[in-house]
């Protein structure tokens, strides 16, 4: 028997669902039940009421939040070394800090957080979402972390004073589109157009018509009557998009932009972590509360 038919066969005997974000491996997101961004996983986790194990397969702040947010399922990592180096970056002491200097601004944390971060937080936030939960503050001053290039695109936006924790906060994958070599795609590729993430830097996000969350990439390459688009963000995306639009044309803006995180999860440890019931992630309820607290106000936030 194939490695797919025994993780689908294992599946439905653990009445398991696989999720897989939008950067995961070509045949992981093929064999997912389905495929989005953050704020679509967690939103799908909590839905899928039947399912008593979720393999999330993607990095360790995702399958966190899954857990925080599903107490009853059994949320599974397939590679305990999935981890998300900006999501290490805000830690609980930096937030502290700068609660100090500002008492009064509220704390918002990006998704790509630990959990212990989030429940130091008033409210979560994903790329998806930035904009809508701070304008949703009654504050125009807000501490905002890890990433400072998401902050300052919703300061840009919000016209409010972002004050980023850590003040250098960044996705290393994300650094490395450069606008020069967007601007010489541009040029050999004149009715392209552009669209690139929010944690992309701002001469980055100058050459873009469209920034958005990975999933909105998706949506608006679908929808656009663009038939050519030069896409800033991780590489793992373009199977999506090609598969969901097969008559466009999709060219990535930097060939190495690879989270090598995202590409931990294979088959083989999908079908391993299903067998084993392994990673299991548990936060301790102490922490949970709090960080389940953020992520529900979140939620509430129109968006
Ligand atoms: P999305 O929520 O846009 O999928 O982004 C998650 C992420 O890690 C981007 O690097
Ligand atoms: Fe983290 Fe960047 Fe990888 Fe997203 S692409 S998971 S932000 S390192």
């Amino acid at each position: 028997m194939d490695l797919t038919q025994k993780i689908l066969d294992l599946k439905k005997e653990k009445k398991a669902i696989i999720l897989a974000h939008n950067y995961e491996r070509p045949e992981v997101q093929d064999i997912a039940d389905y495929t989005g961004d953050s704020i679509e996983l967690s939103r799908k986790a909590m839905e899928e009421k039947d399912a008593e194990v979720i393999v999330f397969s993607a990095v360790d702040f995702m399958a966190e939040s899954a857990a925080i947010l599903n107490p009853q399922k059994k949320v599974l990592l397939p590679c305990t070394g999935a981890r998300c180096p900006m999501a290490q970056m805000l830690t609980v002491d930096e937030i502290k800090r700068a609660k100090t200097l500002y008492p009064d601004a509220p704390v918002v944390v990006y998704v790509n957080t630990l959990a212990a971060a989030k429940a130091h937080s008033d409210i979560c936030c994903t790329s998806a979402n930035a904009v809508q939960v701070v304008q949703s503050l009654d504050a125009g001053t807000i501490l905002f972390g890890p990433d400072r290039n998401l902050g300052e695109y919703v300061a840009e936006i919000t016209g409010k004073k972002i004050i980023s924790i850590p003040e250098w906060g960044f996705c290393p994958t994300h650094l490395l589109f450069q606008p020069e070599d967007i601007m010489i795609l541009k040029i050999q590729h004149p009715d392209a157009t552009v669209m690139v993430h929010p944690e992309c830097s701002y001469e980055t996000r100058k050459v873009a018509d469209f920034i958005g969350s990975t999933s909105k990439m998706c949506k608006y390459a679908k929808e656009s009557n663009s038939k050519k688009f030069i896409v800033g963000t991780e590489n793992g995306i373009m199977h999506r998009l090609k598969k969901e639009n097969p008559e466009k044309e999709f060219i990535i803006a930097y060939d190495g932009a690879i989270c090598p995180n995202m590409k931990l999860t294979t088959l083989e440890r999908i079908y391993t972590s299903l067998k084993e019931e392994k990673h299991l992630i548990k936060i301790p309820e102490t922490v949970a509360k709090n960080a389940r607290d953020a992520l529900e106000r979140m939620f509430e936030v129109k968006s």
